[in-house]
C-alpha cells in the first residue's frame, strides 16, 4: 500500500501583495493564512504527514499556536529561492521518511480555501495512477492574446483550455525526477509533463483561488466565512 503526504511551500514572501509581513502569515479569520492551507490538509484522514517547506530565516511560524494541527504536523526549514527550489529542498529532506511509490500533494500555502472535499476527489479521480493529477478549473471566459500596446493581436479558442491549481498529485520519485531536471518551472505539473506523462485533471472549483493580491485576501475572507454557516 501506499501512503500520502502533502507537502506546503511556505517560503515565499508575498512581493505583489505589498504588505510588510509574508502574505502566508497576514491574518485571515483569525488565523495566518498559512493556518487554513494546512488545515485541509490535516482533516484528510488519508494523508499521513503535512510537511511545511518554510525559509530557512522565517521568523514568524514560532510567533503562532500550531497545536491543533499536530500530529501530522511537519515545518521544515529548508525553503529556496524561487516555489520549485524549495519543493526540491523539502522534498530532500523527506527522502528519509517516504517510499519511491508513495504520492506527494505540493499544495500552495497562498490557498487558504483548499476544502477537505476538494482533496478528498483528487486523491479517488488520481487512485493509483502513474501519471498523478492535478485540481483544475476549465477556462470560462473568452481569452485575448493581446500586443505590446494592451491591443487585442489574437482570440484564443478556450476549448479545453483549464486552470492549474494546487494540490497537485505525484509519485515521490517521480516529482524527484521532474524537479530535478526542470528549471524554472512554476508548477510541479509542468516539470512532470515534460518528462513525458500525462497528469490528470481533476475539476475543483473557483473557490479554491490563490491570494496573490490583496482583493483576493478579502474574497477568501468571503469564502471561508460563508463556508462555516
Ligand atoms: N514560494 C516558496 N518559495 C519561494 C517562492 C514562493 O515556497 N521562493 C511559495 C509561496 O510561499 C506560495 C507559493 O509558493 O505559497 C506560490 O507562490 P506565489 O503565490 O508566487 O507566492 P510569493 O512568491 O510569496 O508571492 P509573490 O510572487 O507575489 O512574491
Ligand atoms: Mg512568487
Amino acid at each position: 500500500m501506499t501512503d500520502h503526504f502533502a507537502l506546503v511551500p511556505a517560503a515565499g514572501s508575498g512581493s505583489r501583495m505589498g504588505e510588510p509581513l509574508p502574505k502566508q502569515y497576514l491574518p485571515l479569520a483569525g488565523r495566518p493564512l498559512l493556518h487554513h492551507a494546512i488545515a485541509a490538509l490535516c482533516q484528510v484522514p488519508a494523508v499521513r504527514r503535512v510537511y511545511v517547506v518554510l525559509a530557512v530565516d522565517d521568523g514568524q511560524w514560532r510567533r503562532h499556536d500550531w497545536t491543533s494541527l499536530e500530529p501530522k504536523l511537519r515545518p521544515l526549514f529548508c525553503g529556496g529561492a524561487s516555489r520549485a527550489e524549495t519543493v526540491r529542498n523539502g522534498l530532500r529532506a523527506i527522502s528519509g521518511e517516504v517510499g519511491a511509490l508513495d504520492w506527494v500533494l505540493v499544495h500552495d500555502a497562498a490557498r487558504p480555501c483548499l476544502a477537505a472535499h476538494h482533496v478528498e476527489r483528487l486523491l479517488r479521480e488520481v487512485g493509483e495512477d502513474d501519471d498523478g493529477g492535478i485540481l483544475s478549473v476549465p477556462v470560462a471566459d473568452t481569452l485575448k492574446r493581446a500586443d505590446t500596446e494592451s491591443r487585442i493581436a489574437a482570440t484564443v479558442p478556450r476549448e479545453g483550455l483549464w486552470q492549474a491549481q494546487t494540490p497537485q498529485m505525484f509519485r515521490y520519485h517521480t516529482l524527484r525526477r521532474a524537479l530535478d531536471r526542470a528549471r524554472d518551472v512554476t508548477d510541479e505539473s509542468s516539470a512532470v509533463e515534460a518528462l513525458g506523462l500525462r497528469p490528470k485533471l481533476v475539476a475543483a472549483d473557483a473557490t479554491n483561488l490563490k491570494v496573490t493580491y490583496p482583493l483576493d485576501l478579502r474574497l477568501a475572507e468571503w469564502i471561508l466565512a460563508n463556508r462555516e454557516r
